[in-house]
């Protein structure tokens, strides 16, 4: 950046990442390292802190170096990446001004009060505890979309805050295309004889966790998690977060008898987020040309590493006899073949977050259609439970026994996300069509997995996408990575040549 005014502009952005840089700090010690007292203070440092940032973006000051920088993009004196910054951060300010505060306020308060209730009724598993905040959140919603404004559907203005650019419309014919498939398909799985042949529990050995973090940890390592840069670190639940450009920190939990379904995956989960941050160019730090482009994609680059490269056969004819050494004697009775089959063991179930990658969309899909609905108008809050277990019962072949393993079983509405949940779904998509991409291009790609080595592939995710930052929209994106718009076939076709091995039919 050289122009007088954006360097102006990117100085205080970053001077706003500082504070940023140190609430996240702060979040990621509340949930690594809280003695139980200091949670109430750090909440509200936390919140003051925010608040801060939140001030200090929309300030006039702020907004006085913003419009000069404008009117240098008027004149047509920038650069390309100058002249990114500067839309994209006239885009954010825009978006941050149409909300009056005492609309925020109320969501604030309101949210953190349905979280408290959310928690209790779902402990009681009872909807109708629930229902009234979770009304009051879906009409708050509705008016934080005619706030954003929207051309077609409501949801759209809400889809925009996580997967810019994604229309409602587009969604459901992605996903009516996913559903075709994947409700015969699960049916299929279940129906098979090597299904019914399946031991569940057969990989649950106990494991010392000791060597668990240190297998991890060096598993992620050779995926090319820089340790230089980063740390990795035990939560309650696992997730990745950014501190700064340089500083990185990724989290997972342990069990004693769940080495791959808690440690070792969520690891492999969290370092592909982890890989995606550490890509970001950091000499652009604290500008949207830093900052990750959307949910869907950011997901992509952690499904990309767990399911499609990390519960491949390639990948584990490299890792597994290191895997069966680090935990001698646990794994010793099992074959590569029948480790394999079980690690990608799929079964309708009635909890998304521990739903494996073939049902886990169908999960995801039925929640897209219910809140759809909520934020169109078209569904009453009130017919939610019903409406859940009909889909439940019309997708999975499941009866839910109650509303903690139903309609209550997510954090996201009590806390107003409408919109987050198809995310998940196009990380699946994404990753699907970006690793068949990156075979094409990167030749003996699979042989390369089977000897261990990742850096070919890291690069090549660093170059189309981590990069950019927030150059492009998603589509696009996708589109200059891989020639095509997003589309569900290369996920259906990963599933069906997968799977279809797998279980024999
Ligand atoms: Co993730």
């Amino acid at each position: 950046v050289k122009n007088p005014k954006v360097t102006k502009l990117v100085e205080k952005l970053r001077e706003i990442s500082y504070i940023d840089s140190a609430n996240t700090l702060m979040e990621w010690d509340m949930e690594v390292y809280m003695p139980k007292k200091g949670a109430e203070s750090r909440s509200q440092i936390m919140g003051y802190l925010a608040e801060l940032s939140h001030k200090m973006f929309v300030s006039f000051g702020f907004e006085r170096i913003l419009n000069s920088a404008i009117a240098e993009l008027k004149k047509g004196v920038l650069d390309e990446n100058e002249a990114i910054i500067v839309r994209r951060t006239a885009d954010d300010f825009e978006q941050e001004k149409k909300l009056p505060s005492e609309f925020v306020r109320e969501c604030a308060e309101l949210y953190s009060r349905a979280y408290t209730i959310w928690v209790d009724a779902k402990a009681k598993s009872d909807f109708s505890l629930f229902l009234p905040s979770l009304k009051r959140i879906v009409e708050l919603e509705r008016k934080r979309a005619e706030y954003f404004g929207y051309v077609s559907s409501p949801y759209d203005a809400l889809l925009d805050l996580y997967e810019p650019k994604a229309k409602a419309e587009e969604l459901s014919s992605l996903f009516d295309d996913q559903k075709a498939f994947l409700v015969p398909f699960i049916a299929k799985i279940t129906g098979s004889a090597r299904y019914a042949s399946m031991d569940r529990k057969l990989l649950n050995r106990p494991c010392d966790l000791r060597k668990q973090y240190r297998f991890s940890k060096r598993t992620v390592r050779q995926m090319g998690f820089n340790f230089e840069e980063g740390r990795m670190d035990a939560s309650p639940h696992p997730f990745t977060t950014m501190i700064h450009a340089n500083d990185h920190r990724l989290t997972t939990r342990y069990q004693r008898h769940d080495v791959l379904g808690q440690a070792l995956m969520s690891m492999i989960h969290e370092a592909g987020h982890g890989i995606y941050d550490q890509g970001l160019p950091p000499e652009h730090y604290g500008t949207p040309l830093s900052e990750f482009i959307s949910m869907g994609i950011h997901e992509s680059q952690s499904r990309i590493w767990e399911n499609v490269v990390g519960r491949s056969l390639p990948f584990w004819k490299y890792l597994y006899p290191r895997f069966q050494k680090a935990f001698r004697p646990a794994f010793d009775d099992i074959s590569l073949d029948a480790f394999y089959c079980h690690l990608n063991y799929a079964q309708p179930s009635l909890i998304r977050v521990d739903a494996d990658e073939v049902t886990y969309n169908l999960h995801v899909i039925l929640r897209f259609e219910l809140e759809r609905g909520l934020i169109e108008g078209t569904l009453k809050v009130e017919d939610l439970p019903e409406l859940w277990n009909a889909k439940m019962k019309e997708y999975f072949g499941l009866e839910v026994p109650n509303d903690a393993h139903g309609v209550l079983q997510d954090v996201h509405w009590s806390g107003g996300s409408f919109g987050y949940f198809p995310t998940y779904a196009l990380g699946n998509l994404y990753a699907a069509q970006l690793f068949d991409a990156a075979k094409k291009q990167i030749p003996g790609l699979f042989k390369q997995i089977e000897n261990g080595q990742f850096a070919e592939f890291k690069e090549w995710l660093r170059i189309n996408i981590h990069q950019h930052g927030r150059r492009y929209s998603p589509q696009e994106l996708i589109w200059r990575a891989t020639g095509e718009s997003p589309s569900s076939s290369h996920f259906i076709d990963y599933l069906k040549t997968k799977y279809t091995e797998i279980y024999e039919f």
